[in-house]
């Protein structure tokens, strides 16, 4: 019985094709009036408004959860990737031709302007070795004191060409900022250098590390003048290695900040390479 019933009726077996589009006798296009036409798009049109309006008022409601600074979800705060000032994959330089090493002194420089003593003034003495947790209401975030001086002779103080007139470069370097970020364990930077006698290098601070008082960072808006940690690195290059390429891995050591990504090369270490002689 069932099956019977559900077949369609065969009563438009007459009507040509072409009725089908548009049939002159009862005015219907496509099987339809034009009043039952105007009110299907009637039906649409404020079916989408309304699709439309949902869409914006959860998204207005989304955006109003959310936190300028933070983000509110993440299920791990990442881990900072590693840089250096001067910022350049290759450093080659003359140390005889000061014109050739300018450019990295000039950008050195630069990089520490906001590292000055007379910058620092209003910055707070934190307590060296505990986080410096501010979780109050303040709008503005206090920011660490990072002496220049402890940079001694990356400093660009005591020595204005950094170590380049001398063939023992200086390099610096930092981590990203990351809201949030607190590493475990004592983060410092460990520089090795590819030869078969290892370059000596000197780490300013000589422990290398970032303290923990300068972690966490609050965010652009409440933490505006935060200032990275630096260590400073020279490299003690000898006679031996005039004119040779020598490629220099930095890393992020004794914390828990991953220093090995197959994937990010730059997670917590660094290449570049460093070269005293002939420059390109
Ligand atoms: C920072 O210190 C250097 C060297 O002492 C000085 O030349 C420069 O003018 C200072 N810059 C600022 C912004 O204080
Ligand atoms: C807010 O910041 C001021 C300095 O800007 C500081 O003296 C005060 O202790 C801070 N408030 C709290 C609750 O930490
Ligand atoms: C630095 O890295 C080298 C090579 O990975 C390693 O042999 C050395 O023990 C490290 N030094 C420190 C202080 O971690
Ligand atoms: C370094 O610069 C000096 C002075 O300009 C020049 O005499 C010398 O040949 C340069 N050294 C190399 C390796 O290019």
């Amino acid at each position: 019985m069932a099956s019977t019933e559900d077949k369609p009726a065969n009563k438009e077996n007459t009507s040509s094709w072409k009725d089908s589009i548009y049939n002159p006798r009862t005015g219907e296009v496509l099987g339809r009036t034009a009043s039952s036409w105007a009110l299907i798009l009637l039906f649409y049109l404020v079916f989408y408004c309304f699709l439309a309006g949902m869409f914006a008022l959860t998204m207005w409601v989304l955006l109003l959860t959310l936190d300028d600074d933070a983000p509110r979800y993440r299920d791990r705060i990442p881990s900072p990737g590693l840089v250096i000032r001067p910022n350049f994959p290759e450093i080659y330089y003359n140390k005889t031709d000061p014109r050739n090493y300018a450019d990295y002194i000039q950008k050195l420089e630069n990089f520490l302007q906001k590292y000055n003593e007379t910058q620092q003034q209003k910055n707070k003495n934190c307590l060296e070795g505990q986080h410096f947790m501010q979780e109050n209401d303040n709008k503005t975030k206090e920011v660490c004191r990072f002496r220049r001086d402890v940079l001694s002779l990356c400093s660009g103080l005591s020595d204005t060409n950094f170590g380049y007139s001398e063939g023992k470069p200086c390099v610096l370097l930092k981590m990203n900022r990351i809201i949030g970020l607190m590493p475990r364990g004592n983060p410092y930077i460990n520089c090795t250098i590819k030869r078969e006698i290892p370059v000596q290098i000197q780490y300013f601070p000589s422990e290398a590390n970032f303290d923990k008082m300068y972690f966490p960072y609050y965010g652009k808006k409440a933490h505006n003048d935060y200032l990275q940690p630096l260590v400073a690195v020279k490299l003690l290059l000898g006679k031996e290695d005039y004119n040779k390429e020598l490629p220099v891995e930095c890393r992020v050591e004794g914390s828990d900040l991953r220093n090995n990504d197959e994937r990010d090369k730059y997670l917590g270490r660094v290449t570049f390479r460093i070269k005293e002689g002939s420059v390109k």
